[in-house]
């Protein structure tokens, strides 16, 4: 595409702004909606939500909250919604049932890519939910889905959405132990998996692992979408196939309207304590956040085509893969395999064939291209791109300067997009036809929302400094409603530190422009690869080893993950250590966790540093992986002694 949609900055600071030809394509190119949300947040998304959705009934009330208790609030309250009926039925009905939806590409390179209309997945999500529906899923129930990125995983998502149902994805590369824990704490009736998928041009058994997660005593039947062929266990009692399922199914299924905060979906997520949470979603204000910005965010239009690179078992997948695309009635690639499978062109190969128009991806795989070569990229057309996007953790100016170039060709800005699985939809980025778009710098916070920083003691700093980000009521719409069956973990983790607003646990810096940096985790999580890791959970799974006696998990920075878990373990017998247990610890990992929680490196040791009162000292370990001679000060450890010891271990680099 020849047109130059950003132009630089006069004085070359790597400062861009939209140009005259962007803001004349783009929704929104003034400061209207950022006035209007400024002036009164509620009555601007209830316009927002107006304009963006069917609903079966008006609410009556936009945004209610608790005087003392902030994190009790609604938006649209007494409104009916249905939202697989908002991403298809009002697609279907106004004539668009044609156009088509999503474009699967598959990761064998000797399969087709296949294509369904609206039409087409409308029919399939009638038929799945008709058939669950028989199967005894109402309004309410709880339907885990473990899929990999094939078709049908959105299918699934919908068709529960369509019974009022609740869903919960799973991340297919997560273990069946990982799975066992979300089906038994959401109490899933029905988990739908596939027989397996493909990686790197084999054919992977996940049905072994549902199998796992299928025990959970919840679980009355396992949909198994057939996709590899593989012969797989078969338990006759629970397990149908999906597709016999299907051919006996009714064409068309009522949507079950639901009240605008009923839940939606649960998503689990890494927090700082033990296992994940399941974060609640619900239904009217998650689908106006879902819609908006992903019209706004990435200007989509009628003849886009959508690319959203992450897995629908993130919440990435779920608004920006799924829910936020089929809202706007614009079609959706999804890609099953590993980026650089045949090889590193794969993904350059894609949008040069499919013609993508907008493209979002996260840091890490953008730094892993850097690292394959510019060969790659240049070995295809990608001119057919206009807007990049980026998520899931900072990027680093170098990372985002390539994307803007190489892959954008300095045309497309690059749209920095930061938000948390609980905040369901992104909430501080710049608008393609408004800007600024600055590397390293997420940009301006989302029209009809607030964020505020703030220091130790809550007051706000000024610009150019760093605080906590804090979210300001009104909360936005697609905020998360609590951590389920768990209230007390969500008042804790999120409405505790500032009281009246909600804790986002970034910190970040107020830039120029009324911009944002966000810096990344103030808690005792990590982002590995883009993903949320809790290093106490990893650490509880390392522990749960017969031969460990304790563990401390730090994060280490990585040029291509950004950061990976490190390990200090002791054992019970420090006369085991070996190679061969690490290798046992690491698949002892992949069965708790799953691989992408795997510690990049192990060292076994004696004791680490911890307090007087027997609290790990984590900042110490973080400066030893980082040989950061900076330690602070060691005399307040029970045990300053052992940091030489761990020096060596690690072997730190004096001087
Ligand atoms: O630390 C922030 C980082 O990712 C965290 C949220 O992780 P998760 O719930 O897994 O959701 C990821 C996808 C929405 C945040 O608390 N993060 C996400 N996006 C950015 C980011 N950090 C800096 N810049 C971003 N654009």
């Amino acid at each position: 595409m020849s047109t130059k949609w950003v132009v630089e900055d006069k004085e070359n600071k790597n400062v861009f702004w939209p140009s005259d030809e962007m803001k004349k394509r783009a929704w929104l190119s003034d400061e209207s909606f950022y006035e209007e949300g400024k002036a009164d947040p509620v009555k601007f998304w209830e316009k927002r939500a107006e304009e963006a959705l069917e609903w079966h009934k008006k609410w009556q009330t936009g945004y209610e909250q608790d005087k003392d208790k902030p994190w009790k609030f609604k938006w649209f309250l007494g409104g009916e919604i249905n939202a697989s009926y908002n991403a298809l039925d009002r697609h279907v009905k106004a004539g668009n049932g044609g156009k088509e939806a999503l474009v699967w590409v598959p990761e064998p390179t000797d399969e087709k890519p296949k294509t369904y209309t609206y039409k087409q997945l409308y029919d399939e999500v009638n038929r799945l939910a008709g058939a669950m529906k028989k199967l005894g899923v109402k309004k309410g129930d709880k339907v885990s889905i473990y899929l990999p990125m094939i078709p049908e995983v959105v299918v699934s998502m919908l068709a529960t959405a369509r019974l009022g149902a609740v869903h919960s994805v799973c991340f297919s590369a997560f273990s069946g132990e990982s799975l066992r824990d979300r089906v038994e704490d959401a109490e899933s009736k029905v988990i739908i998996t596939a027989d397996g998928y493909y990686r790197r041009g084999k054919p992977l058994d996940l049905k072994k692992n549902a199998d796992i997660g299928a025990s959970a005593p919840s679980v009355e039947h396992v949909i198994v979408v057939k996709r590899t062929g593989l012969d797989v266990a078969w338990d006759e009692k629970k397990d149908i196939w999906y597709h016999e399922l299907l051919r006996d199914a009714d064409d068309y299924c009522e949507p079950e309207f639901v009240e605008s905060n009923e839940t939606l979906f649960l998503l689990y997520t890494s927090g700082t304590t033990g296992k994940p949470k399941g974060i609640v979603h619900d239904t009217g204000g998650y689908l106006t956040q879902a819609y908006w910005t992903t019209k706004l965010d990435f200007d989509l239009h009628d003849d886009d085509l959508f690319w959203c690179t992450a897995d629908v078992g993130w919440v990435t997948g779920h608004t920006y893969g799924c829910y936020g695309p089929l809202l706007n009635g614009v079609k959706v690639l999804m890609f099953e395999g590993a980026p650089d499978y045949p090889d590193a062109g794969r993904w350059w190969k894609t949008i040069e064939e499919q013609k993508v128009t907008v493209f979002y991806t996260a840091p890490t795989a953008i730094r892993m291209f850097i690292k394959f070569g510019d060969q790659w990229p240049k070995k295809y057309d990608l001119s057919s791109l206009r807007i990049l996007g980026t998520v899931g953790e900072p990027i680093d100016e170098e990372a985002w300067l390539w994307y803007f170039n190489t892959i954008g060709g300095g045309c497309c800005p690059v749209i920095d997009t930061w938000w948390q699985t609980e905040t369901g939809g992104t909430l501080i980025n710049s608008l393609p036809g408004v800007g600024p778009f600055i590397p390293t710098v997420a940009g301006r916070m989302f029209p009809g929302t607030k964020h505020i920083l703030l220091d130790e003691a809550g007051n706000e700093v000024e610009e150019g400094q760093s605080g906590y980000l804090a979210q300001v009521p009104p909360f936005a719409p697609g905020m998360l409603r609590g951590v389920y069956k768990n209230e007390k973990k969500f008042v804790e983790t999120y409405w505790s530190r500032f009281p009246g607003y909600y804790d986002t646990s970034d910190g970040a810096v107020r830039r120029e422009f009324d911009t944002i940096r966000v810096t990344g985790r103030v808690d005792d999580t990590m982002k590995v690869a883009g993903h949320r890791l809790s290093t106490a959970e990893l650490e509880n799974a390392i522990n749960e080893h017969p031969l460990v006696r304790e563990s401390a998990i730090v994060p280490k920075p990585h040029d291509i993950k950004g950061e990976v878990p490190i390990a200090f373990v002791m054992l019970k017998d420090p006369s085991k250590a070996s190679d061969g247990l690490k290798k046992e610890i690491v698949k002892h990992v992949d069965s708790m966790i799953g691989p992408t929680a795997r510690p990049h490196e192990i060292y076994f040791v004696d004791d680490v540093p911890k307090t007087r009162s027997g609290k790990i000292m984590r900042r110490i370990l973080r400066s030893l992986v980082k040989n950061d001679p900076d330690m602070g000060n060691l005399s307040t450890l029970m045990n300053p002694e052992c940091v030489d010891e761990l020096k060596k271990a690690v072997g730190f680099k004096e001087g």
